[in-house]
């Protein structure tokens, strides 16, 4: 398998914008202003992704909706992580049906992770002949192109073949929100866990030129962007396969030296390459909040060993012990699966204890999802899903309890954080992020969106913190 870096040319780039101006032509002939929808599936990666694909639809001339029912073009990024997310976009696929029945014209679109998988990509050119135009992540810069052609040809257009990881530059993008973005600095990754799809259909590490995330942070920042999330899989190699000298600390101290009140987060960082340089920059970087997302998986060795994630529970327990010692009031968020194929009982409570020890702030848990081609697919797994949700509850009721405890200790204090709107319905004006992330369900005046603002906290449950804006 190849998929390594390719970085698209300027050339390829402005082909690709002829495509976006004769798609926008078609576009303007039309009596009405067509319309489109982009959804989105999955991890921030892909929210990223799709809006690339939005700000390429505004740009042929397109009216971004949410609504199927009157979109011309429908695309859903869709997300191969676990089998459940998959299962809804067949099923929304399905749905899907009906709407084209009603507007024939209607261009149905699937991209992202998921279509990447052979299997999957024959299932869609058999089974689901509604649909138009399957493009995997490898391809999205090639959009304005693989639109157009699918407007104009006869056929449903499928380009999901194993083609190198692209590193695409300037071409356009549309941000969802005014104060907090995601700025991809890598795409891919190299780890293969022995349970992940990523690496199959994501492809290889690739990091992007210093220079093009500097300039793009920049951008951010004079637009206002107060909160700036840095993605990448495993943002921890970044810089390995340039042809520079450049780490992934570097880059956090290179933009915390852009003028401007904003904070700069980052995720995903992997355990087995997160070490004490990350930490001490961090804490002296005053932009860098404090907060890390690090997934621990499992607390067994033999189980993590398996899983093929280079660390032991020691070494996982001592950088979290680093990372505290480097800034006390760190929040620590992780990833964990359960019921990894042949896991006992015994093993699993390793995984509590690693919970028990460093209380994490919240986690993300997640029951282990066989994936077709990945080596834990082919390990024995005798454990009944009965038994695995039980696992499952039990985990959940330990950190309900440490969260909420957490939670309650903030309860008098007063915290500098970003406003944002509350969710739709919500009895709070307001909603919050902490420096360290955390939610609050905030009083206060509208006024004061996408500002920092201290706020007191008055009261808290297992999820989040609840809170006034005080002057
Ligand atoms: N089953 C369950 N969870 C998975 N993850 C990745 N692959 C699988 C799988 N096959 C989880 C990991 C990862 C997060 C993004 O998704 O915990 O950190
Ligand atoms: Fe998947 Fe592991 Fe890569 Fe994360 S680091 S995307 S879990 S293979």
């Amino acid at each position: 398998m190849s998929y390594k870096r390719q970085e698209i040319t300027p050339e390829q780039i402005r082909r690709q914008r002829e495509f976006l101006a004769a798609v926008a032509e078609r576009s303007a002939a039309l009596p009405e202003k067509p319309r489109a929808m982009v959804d989105t599936y999955g991890c921030q990666q892909n929210e990223a992704d799709s809006e690339r694909l939005r700000g390429m639809l505004l740009e042929m001339g397109y009216e971004l909706t949410r609504e199927a029912g009157e979109a011309d073009v429908i695309v859903l990024n869709t997300c191969a992580v676990r089998e459940h997310a998959e299962k809804r976009v067949f099923g929304n696929v399905g749905q899907l049906t009906h709407t084209k029945k009603a507007k024939p014209g209607q261009v149905i679109a699937l991209c992202g992770c998921m279509v990447q998988q052979q299997t999957v990509a024959e299932k869609i050119k058999n089974s689901y002949r509604i649909v138009d135009l399957v493009f995997g992540p490898q391809a999205l810069w090639r959009f304005p192109e693989l639109l157009l052609q699918t407007l104009t040809g006869s056929g449903r257009v499928f380009a999901v073949e194993q083609e190198d990881g692209a590193i695409a530059e300037g071409l356009p993008q549309n941000r969802d929100d005014k104060t907090r973005a995601w700025l991809s600095v890598m795409y891919g990754c190299n780890n293969f866990c022995s349970y992940c799809i990523v690496p199959y259909v994501r492809g290889r590490e690739r990091s992007r030129r210093p220079e093009e995330i500097l300039r793009e942070a920049e951008g951010l920042v004079r637009a206002g962007y107060k909160d700036i999330t840095l993605l990448g899989q495993n943002v921890n190699s970044y810089g390995k396969d340039l042809d520079e000298d450049v780490d992934f600390s570097d880059i956090i101290r290179r933009i915390n030296e852009i003028p401007g009140d904003f904070l700069i987060r980052f995720m995903t960082s992997h355990p087995k390459d997160a070490g004490e340089k990350l930490f001490r920059t961090m804490a002296s970087c005053e932009k860098a909040a404090r907060h890390i997302h690090l997934p621990f998986q499992a607390g067994n060795d033999e189980i993590l060993r398996r899983m093929n994630r280079h660390y032991t529970k020691a070494q996982y327990l001592s950088l979290v012990d680093m990372a505290r010692s480097y800034m006390p009031e760190i929040v620590i968020t992780s990833d964990i699966i359960v019921g990894f194929p042949g896991e006992t009982y015994e093993q699993f409570q390793d995984t509590l204890d690693v919970i028990r020890t460093v209380r994490f702030d919240a986690l993300f848990t997640f029951l282990y999802s066989k994936r077709p081609g990945t080596p834990a697919a082919e390990m024995p797994d005798d454990t009944p899903k009965a038994e695995k949700q039980r696992r499952f509850d039990e985990l959940l009721a330990l950190q309900n309890s440490i969260s909420e405890e957490k939670h309650r200790a903030y309860v008098g204090r007063t915290l500098r954080a970003l406003i944002a709107p509350g969710a739709e319905g919500d009895k709070y004006p307001l909603s919050a992020r902490t420096n360290g992330g955390r939610l609050i369900h905030t009083l206060g005046e509208r006024n004061t969106v996408g500002t920092f603002q201290n706020v007191k906290i008055t009261g808290s449950n297992t999820w989040a913190l609840i809170g006034e804006i005080v002057k």
